[in-house]
């Protein structure tokens, strides 16, 4: 067989340590990998590198498609972003996907129960508030911009469905919040049921992220495939590696059209680096999702049922296991793997997956892809009115009358709110607020306005008061394109 060229970067702290290990278990089973090591991480924050990674680095990941990596610490303080997000952000790995699954020997409040978990947390991961688009209104008030997108949500379905379609799950469930957030999280909702009815063997379902917080904790085992967007995902599979045995037992791929990222979850553990006591597990598993998705199932399954047989014989290292059996350091324990490599626990053995290669080398576009989805024939769009926000102390009664004033006969002062609470036409005296309004103007009728009309209006509003923000309204047909306030 051919050997797979990958980019492997073993990472800051316990990095290193732990990806030697796992690099040592691939190499005793024989995998078909080609390791081309890469700088990334700490090192080359320090050299000056704002983005973490060389350009060899970058070139490197963007030739082989694949990065295999170890926990990297982004250097407090000093205004650079984390590399494990912009890696995942930069090369579009729009899904996150993470396995959970009860290990025999690795104690849990559910294993003790006899309820074994076997699930997966599809997260979307490039989009909602980790765009990290954020701003001070005031000094008082931060903002942070959600974006959730048509293509983005389809996209993460589509690999949701496509992975449930290969690997013979029956269920896909979408948990959102849509209730509350009725555009983003709607958005994001409407688009799975209709991904979903391309995939008619496959059953689909919704549930409201709080309810999955708590059924996820009391019947685990009514999901196979789980799909949310991103901060509701993160939050989610954490939960969901406490039922299975911590961060140490949780796999995560970062899976996109070209490139994808295979990584550990937990951090660089810096109290134990350089002692030999890191746990490899997570990293192994992760890299054992990046075998599947290359195709190299055999290996896999090779591999992960000597780690089942090692933890089901009691093998641990310090952070996890029986505790009257002996810990093992780093090296013995993948060591004690390696001598299993053969072996197969009783029970609960690595699930046979179809030989079906996801991979294809990266093909380069000449320039970034703007994705558009098709528009539904006869909708107008139209603008209809504008959202200032706007810093002042005073109470909405006597902010009202500084818009009025602007005000031509074609428009009408709508609203006032203040966190999201309507406080203006009506509204409860016990409604705290802080320095920053949200002012509606509509054009009356809901005509439609024009946008120049808009930004003219809003100008001269701004001698009299200031404007932090504008947002513009917009209709899609009959739609409003905008939310109401509470209370409205
Ligand atoms: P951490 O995950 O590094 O450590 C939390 C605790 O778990 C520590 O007590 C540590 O010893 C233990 N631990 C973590 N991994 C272990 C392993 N494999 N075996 C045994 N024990 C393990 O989280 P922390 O301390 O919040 O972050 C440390 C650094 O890691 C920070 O610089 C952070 O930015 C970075 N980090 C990087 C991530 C990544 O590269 N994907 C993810 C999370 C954090």
């Amino acid at each position: 067989m051919s050997k797979i060229k990958i980019s492997v970067a073993k990472g800051d702290g316990i990095g290193p340590e732990i990806m030697d290990v796992v690099l040592n278990i691939f190499d005793a089973a024989e995998v078909p990998l080609q390791y081309e090591f890469i700088d990334m991480g700490k090192s080359i924050y320090d050299k000056g590198f704002g983005t973490g990674m060389t350009d060899e680095a970058k070139l490197s990941v963007e030739t082989n498609g694949i990065l295999f990596k170890g926990p990297m610490e982004t250097p407090k303080g000093k205004g650079v972003k984390s590399i494990n997000v912009t890696a995942r952000k930069t090369w579009s790995t729009f899904a996150n996907r993470r396995h959970f699954k009860s290990l025999q020997g690795v104690n849990t409040v559910f294993s003790k129960a006899g309820i074994p978990i076997d699930l997966t947390i599809v997260r979307e991961n490039i989009e909602g508030t980790y765009g990290g688009i954020e701003h001070m209104l005031s000094q008082d008030v931060a903002l942070c911009r959600r974006f959730i997108t048509r293509p983005g949500s389809i996209q993460v379905h589509k690999f949701a469905f496509e992975m449930a379609r290969k690997e013979g799950f029956t269920k896909v469930t979408c948990a959102h919040k849509a209730n509350i957030m009725k555009l983003t999280d709607g958005l994001f909702l409407e688009t799975f049921y209709e991904v979903a009815q391309l995939y008619p063997e496959i059953e689909a379902n919704d549930i409201i992220v709080d309810d999955l917080a708590m059924k996820l904790v009391s019947k685990p085992e009514s999901f196979q495939v789980v799909v949310l967007t991103n901060l509701q995902g993160d939050i989610m599979s954490d939960l969901c590696a406490g039922l299975v045995g911590g961060l140490g037992f949780a796999p995560s791929a970062n899976i996109g059209e070209n490139i994808s990222i295979f990584e550990a979850v937990h951090g660089t553990a810096p109290d134990i680096m350089g002692k030999n006591l890191a746990n490899p597990t997570s990293l192994l598993l992760s890299g054992l999702m990046m075998l599947r998705h290359l195709g190299i199932m055999e290996k896999a399954n090779l591999i992960e049922n000597a780690l089942l047989y090692t933890l089901a014989n009691g093998a641990h290292t310090g952070d996890f296991g029986d505790k009257t059996i002996p810990g093992l350091n780093t090296t013995e324990f993948a060591n004690t793997i390696i001598k299993n490599l053969g072996k197969e626990p009783d029970t609960n053995k690595a699930r046979e997956t179809k030989a079906t290669a996801n991979f294809h080398l990266p093909m380069r576009p000449l320039n970034q892809k703007v994705m558009v989805t098709p528009r539904a024939a006869g909708i107008i769009e139209s603008v209809v009115g504008v959202d200032l926000f706007v810093e002042s102390d005073k109470t909405a009664d006597l902010i009202a009358p500084i818009f009025q004033k602007h005000l031509s006969e074609n428009f009408k002062l709508v609203m006032i709110s203040n966190r999201g609470t309507q406080v203006w036409p009506t509204g409860s005296v016990f409604t705290e607020c802080v320095d920053q309004y949200r002012v509606r103007i509509e054009a009356v009728n809901g005509s439609q306005t024009d946008i120049n009309e808009m930004y003219e209006l809003t100008s001269k509003i701004a001698k009299d008061i200031f404007i932090t923000s504008v947002e513009i309204l917009r209709k899609f047909g009959e739609k409003a394109a905008y939310s109401l306030a509470q209370g409205q």
